[in-house]
């Protein structure tokens, strides 16, 4: 069973650590991002576009770095119309916006929601195309045109979009989500500035929080992980478990904040090579037809699919287990793993994630089955193959309880 995808995934296991992915220059620490903005307008930028969300707008998240470009005599535009998981119709708005305007540069500043949609938006104004003809990988080997140059300012910890080749954008009459992956899509420079982050509540700081819990979880038990990826993903979940319950309870520490930002990039650097799994596969489903937060989807599947997986990757869960202190009364790696995937269940608990995903419909699980196998199957690294039986009783437990 699955040969085709086995055998594309031994393949990519050859090609893809000889490829070079770019990473930006990245500023780091309180104030970060007005000091990116300075270095923008040394660099001789004259007309920046940014793109952002209404509510960061709103919050004052974008005035301080515009202001501090029209001090300097750039001319500053604002794209606030992202909202959460991007559709097509705000990345042809946002490209027109470029026409328009006719920027030297973009700004995205937001959680992945806008960093993915100015990736999007760029991307489709080089190449003058829709956004779902940008669908799939694409590496080098094509000749799509460059974008503008592009810098981003992550406001949540999670995606990681700062540093991937991924924009992720919904197609809404499709009820889905499409990955474009290409190189081109990594900003030049980020900011990764904790200040704008102690905004978020705890309800959005937790889920973004596990969605980058995710990624270094899934590149971590990938097939596709390489040394450089573990050291990323070691690093990432180490200071995940330990951060981010200190970050929900308290968004005003800065320095949780700034390690959860470090985190999330590092979970970023580690699946844009290694790829993610089973999770993401199934989570951008649910996604595209439920409309529930990408992270939030994450936290609730990956308990379930690392204890499908377990059998098939103990040891890669039982090293994760004594990284982060768990498990040490255990006499096997099976029990380690175990360990480790009762810590996550324990995180969700007390951050309050539910284990069940609200709208869930037994009408829906051949769509988000055979969706989510399209997705994931000569693409990700995935320790053990789901069987379609197997996915629906997997999807049944995240089914919500039914009253009466
Ligand atoms: N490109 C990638 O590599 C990648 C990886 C994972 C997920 N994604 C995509 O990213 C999107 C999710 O991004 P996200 O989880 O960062 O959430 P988001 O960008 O959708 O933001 C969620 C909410 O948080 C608010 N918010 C953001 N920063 C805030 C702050 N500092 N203070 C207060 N409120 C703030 C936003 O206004 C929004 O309402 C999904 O579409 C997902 O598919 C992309
Ligand atoms: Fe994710």
């Amino acid at each position: 069973m699955y040969l085709c995808s086995r055998m594309k995934i031994r393949a990519l296991r050859v090609v893809t650590p000889l490829l070079t992915f770019p990473k930006p220059f990245s500023f780091v620490g309180p104030g970060a991002s007005l000091s990116m903005c300075r270095e923008i307008a040394a660099q001789g930028l004259e007309r920046v576009l940014f793109i952002t969300d209404a509510a960061l707008l709103k919050l004052g998240i974008v005035d301080p770095l515009a202001d501090l470009l029209q001090g300097l005599g750039l001319v500053v535009e604002v794209f606030s119309e992202i909202q959460p998981d991007p559709g097509f119709d705000v990345v042809l708005q946002g490209a027109a916006r470029i026409k328009g305007f006719k920027p030297d540069a973009v700004i995205a500043v937001g959680g992945g929601s806008s960093i993915d949609a100015a990736k999007a938006i760029l991307l489709c104004h080089a190449n003058n195309c829709h956004p779902a003809k940008l669908r799939g990988l694409w590496l080098y080997a094509l000749p799509r045109k460059r974008t503008l140059p592009f810098f981003a300012i992550p406001t949540t910890a999670g995606t990681g979009s700062e540093v991937t080749i991924v924009a992720i954008v919904s197609d809404n009459a499709a009820h889905t989500k499409i990955p474009i992956i290409d190189p081109k899509l990594v900003p030049s420079m980020m900011a990764l500035d904790p200040k704008l982050m102690a905004s978020l509540p705890p309800v959005i700081t937790a889920p973004t929080g596990m969605d980058a819990l995710t990624h270094a979880i899934e590149a971590y038990i990938s097939t596709l992980a390489t040394d450089e990826t573990d050291r990323y993903t070691r690093m990432a979940i180490t200071s995940i478990v330990r951060n981010l319950p200190i970050a929900y309870a308290n968004g005003q520490n800065l320095e949780a904040r700034e390690r959860m930002a470090v985190a999330s990039c590092f979970a970023g650097l580690a699946f844009t090579r290694a790829g993610v799994g089973y999770v993401h596969a199934l989570s951008h489903q649910l996604g595209g037809l439920y409309h529930v937060p990408h992270g939030l989807i994450n936290a609730i599947v990956l308990p379930h699919v690392l204890e499908f997986s377990k059998s098939h990757c103990a040891h890669r869960l039982a090293d994760l287990a004594r990284i982060v202190g768990v498990g040490s009364s255990a006499t096997s790696d099976l029990d380690r793993a175990d360990a480790f995937i009762a810590l996550i269940r324990q995180m969700n608990q007390n951050m309050q994630i539910p284990d069940t995903v609200q709208g869930l419909s037994r009408n829906d699980f051949d769509t988000i089955i055979g969706r989510a196998f399209r997705e994931a199957h000569g693409t990700y690294g995935v320790p053990r193959y789901l069987g379609r039986k197997q996915a629906r009783e997997l999807l049944e437990k995240l089914m919500p309880t039914q009253l009466g």
